[in-house]
């Protein structure tokens, strides 16, 4: 049986979420934001063509889906429109089953990504949940941010289902919670447990009875041995590998290519062969 008490990794519970969560203004109000016809092919112009014409300059108000009758696939929003959210969306589309409907972002990096249009703002989440769209993923890369972003979710009815990476490898014993990624060729082993909202990024392997806590996020090519517990939010960086039973406190972060031999005291900053703690540049 596992035991994982606090403060490294305490019960899941979800607050009610304040609106504006991104803590900018909503997209609409940007004022360098770009738009499709800027630099958009054609062929995506008229993906995006009810983000072009239709009211999505009125923020919080989303243009109207067009009529999905699937009742066999669950429609699904994108929160967040970077460099992970393109990643995740690939994920969604290996696995099937769902119709994603775009992304919503309060400052995109582009009006398209992958040829799905950036709806708007996060003010546009109510009106995509009233026109049928059941489930959101919470696509950031921002731990805290994140962890808040999938409460608020929550609390406006948005399910919000894991999703798995048909080439991952996952222990029939392990278990992943909701709004969790398991990317691409990445390896979770027996009894293992991956809690809600955590990324589990490209090529990463957790060990048998690992834990990692809400919101977490290990890195593309980390190794964690067995028994190794990840706090709430903690960051393990790219190419990390971690000894068996160790724990990395809450909000801790582990520099990339680290090798963490000791355990990790809550919000540290370590790196290096061994993690040492990381000196702070003003
Ligand atoms: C640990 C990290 C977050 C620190 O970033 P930062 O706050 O900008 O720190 P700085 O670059 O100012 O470095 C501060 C000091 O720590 C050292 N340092 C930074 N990262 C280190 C690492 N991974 N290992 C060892 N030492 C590291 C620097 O050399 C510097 O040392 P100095 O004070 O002797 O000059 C960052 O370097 C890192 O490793 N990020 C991981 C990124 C990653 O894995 N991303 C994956 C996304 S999917």
């Amino acid at each position: 049986m596992l035991a994982f008490g606090p403060p490294t990794c305490p019960a899941v519970s979800y607050s009610t979420a304040k609106a504006g969560f991104f803590g900018i203004a909503d997209g609409h109000s940007v004022g360098n934001r770009r738009t499709v016809r800027d630099y958009a092919p054609a062929s995506l112009l008229r993906v995006a063509r009810r983000v072009l014409d239709e009211p999505t300059a009125r923020p919080g108000h989303a243009v109207p889906l067009a009529p999905f009758t699937d009742s066999n696939m669950s429609r699904l929003v994108l929160v967040g429109a970077g460099g992970h959210a393109k990643v995740v969306l690939e994920v969604f589309r290996a696995l099937g089953g769902f119709n994603v409907v775009g992304f919503v972002d309060p400052n995109p990096p582009a009006p398209v990504l992958l040829g799905l249009p950036v709806l708007g703002g996060d003010a546009m989440l109510h009106d995509l949940r009233a026109q049928g769209v059941d489930s959101a993923f919470v696509a950031l890369g921002d731990n805290r941010l994140r962890q808040r972003v999938g409460s608020h979710l929550r609390a406006i009815g948005f399910a919000l289902p894991t999703a798995i990476h048909p080439s991952a490898l996952i222990s029939p014993s392990a278990r992943i919670g909701a709004g969790a990624v398991v990317m691409a060729r990445s390896i979770v082993g027996t009894e293992a447990v991956i809690d809600d909202l955590v990324i589990l990024n490209t090529g990463a392997v957790i060990d048998h009875d690992s834990r990692l806590c809400t919101a977490a996020h290990v890195a593309p090519g980390c190794a964690l041995a067995g028994n190794v517990k990840v706090g709430e939010r903690a960051f393990v960086g790219v190419g990390s590998a971690v000894r068996p039973g160790i724990t990395i406190g809450a909000d801790a972060v582990v520099g990339a290519g680290s090798a963490v031999v000791a355990d990790v005291p809550a919000a540290a900053r370590v790196g290096g062969v061994p993690a040492r703690p990381l000196k702070k540049h003003p």
